[in-house]
Parts: structure tokens; sequence; C-alpha cells
């Protein structure tokens, strides 16, 4: 019997990990526990419930304001104390966040070896995306075995000098977490709001974008919409207070705009299979809408995606008031552009990433 404990604390972490959570729960060699950290609470409790999952244990260690410090300290001594006391064959931990970062470093500390999904992201900056280029690395670095999403991502780990037989190319369990959301049927009092307008889904929340330049961004996206009536913008605004004064800020009362709590995984998936386009700054969904055929424009400098780019699904056009409004507007206006980007391609795997990592778990 392998004891295998999964770690994860946001929501990314719980979409992406919940499916592989009921995956390793099927097998009977595997005893599965799952170790909350609570760095984000309303947002990862709304995907616990939606997939059903009861953690076993919960660190609870968000706060409001929390800073990286704080998280950090909290969830490495949390996890200690948990596997101090627990058998763990596996610590399996997500991504980028600071959770994944400092619950592999207690595993490491503590001679646990660390399954790292989603590994070998890199945009080989360590300030984009900030902090997440340093953890995806520092985890990458300590990590016994690497389920990495796409060949690319498995490359990269190998120059880096990861043994081949410890990286695996498995598909990212976020189009597994497809399989769970979308309905052919669906009804939303945001698709109301769209009322046969072109509807635009926007989320924003990155770390390095607060501030200064997400306010620039947001003026370019109301200028864009000004001049065009017949587009409207869904945003579901993530509850960091910064990002919420920036959001109320740009877009109270402004009628093109309906500004939401953040959307419970089925509903966002849902409505996203829905829009015209996404206009974001966020990782995962740049992922997701790819295998909608929905075109994303991210608002950032780089991507650790460059695979939705490639496939022509995904356009980087950058942070900027002007680069924003420029980008913005030329795919609504440009129809052959809009045509030539609304292609379903999926280049992160067919939904199975999950039985996979399973089985490399089993054979290990
Ligand atoms: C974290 C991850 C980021 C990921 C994002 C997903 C790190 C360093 N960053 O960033 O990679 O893209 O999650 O959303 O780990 N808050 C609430 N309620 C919640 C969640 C957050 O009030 O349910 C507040 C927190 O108290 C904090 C702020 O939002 O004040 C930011 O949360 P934090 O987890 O520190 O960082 P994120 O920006 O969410
Ligand atoms: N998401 C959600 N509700 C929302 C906004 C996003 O369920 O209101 C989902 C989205 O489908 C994706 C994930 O949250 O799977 C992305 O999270 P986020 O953008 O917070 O983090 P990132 O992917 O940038 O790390």
């Amino acid at each position: 019997m392998k004891n295998i404990i999964l770690v994860f604390g946001t929501r990314p972490e719980a979409i992406k990990m919940c499916p592989l959570v009921t995956e390793l729960k099927k097998r009977k060699e595997f005893c599965v526990r799952v170790l909350v950290t609570g760095q984000h609470r309303e947002m990862l409790s709304s995907v616990l419930s939606f997939f059903g999952i009861e953690p076993d244990f919960d660190l609870c260690v968000m706060s409001e304001g929390q800073t990286l410090f704080d998280i950090t300290e909290k969830v490495m001594r949390g996890v200690r104390e948990i596997l101090e006391k627990e058998k763990c064959d596996l610590l399996l931990v997500h991504g980028d966040t600071t959770t994944a970062f400092a619950a592999s470093l207690a595993a490491f500390y503590l001679r646990v070896p660390v399954g790292h999904v989603e590994a070998g992201l890199r945009t080989y900056n360590i300030n984009a995306p900030y902090p997440e280029e340093f953890n995806r690395v520092a985890v990458d670095s300590l990590s016994y075995c690497h389920f990495a999403p796409t060949k690319l991502s498995a490359d990269r780990l190998i120059a880096e000098g990861r043994g081949q037989d410890s990286v695996f190319v498995t598909g990212n369990t976020v189009i597994d977490a497809l399989r769970y959301t979308v309905r052919k049927e669906f009804s939303h009092p945001a698709l109301d709001f769209a009322n046969g307008r072109r509807m635009v889904l926007l989320t924003s929340h990155r770390r390095e974008n607060i501030g200064e330049t997400m306010q620039e961004m947001f003026a370019a996206i109301k200028e864009v919409l000004l001049s065009h009536p017949d587009v409207c913008v869904i945003y579901p605004v993530h509850p960091n207070p910064a990002v919420r004064a920036a959001a109320q800020g740009a877009f109270a009362h402004f009628s093109q705009v309906k500004l939401t709590e953040p959307l419970d995984v089925f509903d966002f998936h849902n409505i996203m299979a829905r829009a015209y386009l996404v206009l974001s700054d966020s990782g995962g969904v740049q992922e997701e809408a790819p295998a909608f055929g929905v075109p994303v424009l991210v608002m950032r400098e780089t991507t650790e995606r460059p695979e939705g780019v490639e496939a022509g699904t995904v356009r980087l056009i950058g942070n900027t008031y002007a680069s924003v409004k420029e980008g913005f507007e030329a795919l609504l206006d440009d129809a052959a552009l809009y045509e030539s980007m609304a292609k379903a391609k999926n280049p992160y795997g067919d939904g199975t990433a999950c039985k996979k990592i399973a089985d490399i778990i089993e054979d290990m």
C-alpha cells in the first residue's frame, strides 16, 4: 500500500488536483489523503464542494492581507507537523504557488519524496510571473518525479538536468477537470446580461500587474468598449482587496461591464465555453480556452504556456494601456484574425492525465 498525500491551497491547484484525487482514490493500492493549506478560503472551498472532496487536513493559513512570508512560514510549519506524524511515501504538489513551494520544501527537509504535477513550465524571467517562476523552478529542483503536461515542458526539464526516468509527459489535468464541468445545456444570469452582445470574459489578478499596470489595462478595456456598444464584459473579480479596488474604480456603474464574485468552477467553465473571447492574465485560463476554441488575449509580457500561442488560440498582447487597447480592438474588428484564432486546438492532452499519473505512481 502506497501512502500518498496531495497538497494544495489555491483555486487553480484545487481545480487541477481534485480530478487526480478522485482517480487515485479509485485504486486499492493507494491510501490517499488530501491536505489543504487554505492559502485561499472561499475560492478553495467552492472547488472542493463541486468535486465532493473532504480534506483530511486543513492548515487554514489564509489571513487578510497575507504576505508571501505569512504563507510560506505557516505552510512549512503545518506540513512539517503532518509529515512528522503521518506515513507518506509520496507528497504530490501542483504548479507554482507558495503552497506548492513551501510544502515541497518541508517534504524535502524531511526526506519525503515529492511528485510535481504540472512540472516544467518556464518563462525564464524570475520576475514574471512573480513569485511563481521561482516557485516552479524550486519545486522542480527538489522533486523526485515530474509530471509534465506537454513534451515541451518535459524537454525543458531534461535540458535542465532532471533524470529522464523522473520526467513523464501526462497532459494537463485541467483537461480532465473540463470533463466534470462542461455541459451542453447551461443557463446563468451572466449570459442573460450579454443578451446577444459579444461577450468577453475578463479575469485579472497577477501580482505583478496589481497597481498602476492594472489601472492602465482596465482603462484600455473601457476605452475599447465605449467604441464597441455590441460588446459586453463579464468580470468575476478575484477577492484580493487590491484587485477589487481596481475593478470597482474602473468599472462600477459602467453598463457594459458586469462585475461578479468569483464564479464557481462549473459556471466559469460553462460561461467561458460560450464567450466570444477571453481577456486574462491568468495561467489556467490559457489552457482551458483553447479546448473550447475561444480566443484568449493574455495581458502579460510573457507566458510559461507557449503551446496555446503556437496553436494560434492565444495571443500575448502585453499589459500597457496602448498594447491592451490595440490587441483588444484588433480582435474585435478583424474578422479574419478572429476566425484564425477561434479554432479548437488543445495542446494539453485528451483528459486522461490523471489516469496516466496514477498508472505511473502505481508502477514506481
Ligand atoms: C495565488 C498564487 C497565484 C495564483 C493565484 C490564483 C502564489 C504566490 N500565488 O495568488 O500563483 O495564480 O493564487 O488565484 O501562491 N483572498 C481572499 N479569499 C480567497 C482567496 C484570496 O480573501 O478565497 C485574498 C487573500 O487574503 C490575499 C489576496 O486575496 O489578501 C491574495 O491571495 P494570495 O493567495 O496571497 O495570492 P493570489 O494573488 O491569490
Ligand atoms: N476560475 C473560476 N472562477 C473564476 C475565475 C477563474 O473557477 O471566477 C478558474 C479557471 O477556470 C481556472 C482557474 O480558476 O481553472 C484559474 O485560476 P486563477 O486565474 O485564479 O489562477 P492561475 O491559473 O492564474 O494560477
